[in-house]
């Protein structure tokens, strides 16, 4: 997948850690940060995708390395900011960005998948952010913690999923205003609608339908409930409705954009939609 393509080495000498890194909009961050100068660390699950995104940061004259993990867990989920530590001594910024959604009505939903969305979505965030300040207080890092929210948290009734991301945006604005006297800056970004593996969890006869409706090939084979979809089936997906959905790269662009500004700039929320948005 394209990573966004940096003019300039804005971040040559500063440390990244990006969650979710093995897919879609993590993958995408992740890159452009390399692109930009960083030495990125990758934390995911997927480690082919993951070498992939560190051999395409390479090639264009970063650093980067990946760690395979399970953010659901504390003592994983604090490694990964270690492990930045251990290997370039410092850290500057933090991208909170794995998360998952299971769509499923209330009344008949799986309490486990509820908690693995609390779990991946507000736990790991939460120590992610707490140990990303503790690091950037170490070094004495001008440091950005980006957490990854979404349009979801904008609307009323967006089920346990949108509970989740109305969860981030309040622990965001919460540590935002704890470390108004620290150089450290804390973003939301709340994206809209992507095609990406996040839809892994859907019905597959939803996805089979929302693909056919989309003219694209719709091989049952293809979707297995909890599997990441293949890319093909993605760049499919994003071609025929390009004016509906935004791009992973277009939240990659938000993110750099936002960690770049001046420092007297301080940006606490940035919406990412499509030009044409299906969402309220
Ligand atoms: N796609 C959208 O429409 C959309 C819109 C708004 C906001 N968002 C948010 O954007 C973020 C990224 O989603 P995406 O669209 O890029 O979905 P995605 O392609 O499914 O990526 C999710 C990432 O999180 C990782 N992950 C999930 N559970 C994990 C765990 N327990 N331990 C470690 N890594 C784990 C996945 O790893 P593996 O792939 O290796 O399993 C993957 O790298 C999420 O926070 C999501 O809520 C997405």
């Amino acid at each position: 997948m394209a990573s966004v393509a940096a003019t300039e080495k804005s971040l040559a000498g500063r440390t990244a850690v990006v969650t979710g890194a093995s897919s879609g909009i993590g993958r995408a961050i992740a890159e452009s940060l390399g692109a930009a100068g960083a030495h990125v660390v990758l934390g995911g699950r997927t480690r082919s995708a993951m070498d992939e995104s560190t051999a395409r940061i390479e090639k264009s004259g970063g650093t980067a390395e990946a760690h395979v993990h399970d953010v659901r867990d504390v003592v994983q989920a604090r490694a990964l900011v270690e492990s930045a530590v251990a290997s370039s001594g410092r850290l500057d910024v933090m991208v909170n960005n794995a998360g998952v959604s299971y769509p499923e009505p209330i009344v008949d939903a799986d309490p486990e998948h509820w908690r693995v969305m609390l779990e991946t979505n507000v736990l790991a965030l939460l120590v992610g952010s707490q140990a990303a300040v503790h690091a950037m207080r170490a070094c004495g890092a001008e440091g950005h913690i980006v957490n990854i929210s979404s349009v979801a948290s904008l609307q009323p009734a967006s089920g346990v999923y949108g509970a989740t991301k109305h969860a981030v945006n309040c622990i965001n604005e919460s540590l935002r205003r704890e470390l108004l006297d620290e150089p450290i800056k804390v973003v939301t970004i709340m994206p809209g609608a992507i095609a990406t593996s996040f839809a892994r969890n859907f019905d597959p006869a939803v996805l089979e339908l929302m693909v056919s409706t989309m003219g694209g090939n719709t091989d049952p084979a293809q979707f297995t409930q909890g599997d990441r979809l293949p890319d093909e089936v993605l760049l499919a997906a994003q071609q025929a409705m390009s004016e509906h959905l935004c791009t992973p790269e277009d939240v990659a662009e938000a993110v750099l954009w936002a960690i770049t500004r001046p420092a007297g700039v301080h940006l606490a929320e940035l919406v990412v939609r499509p030009k044409k948005d299906l969402s309220l």
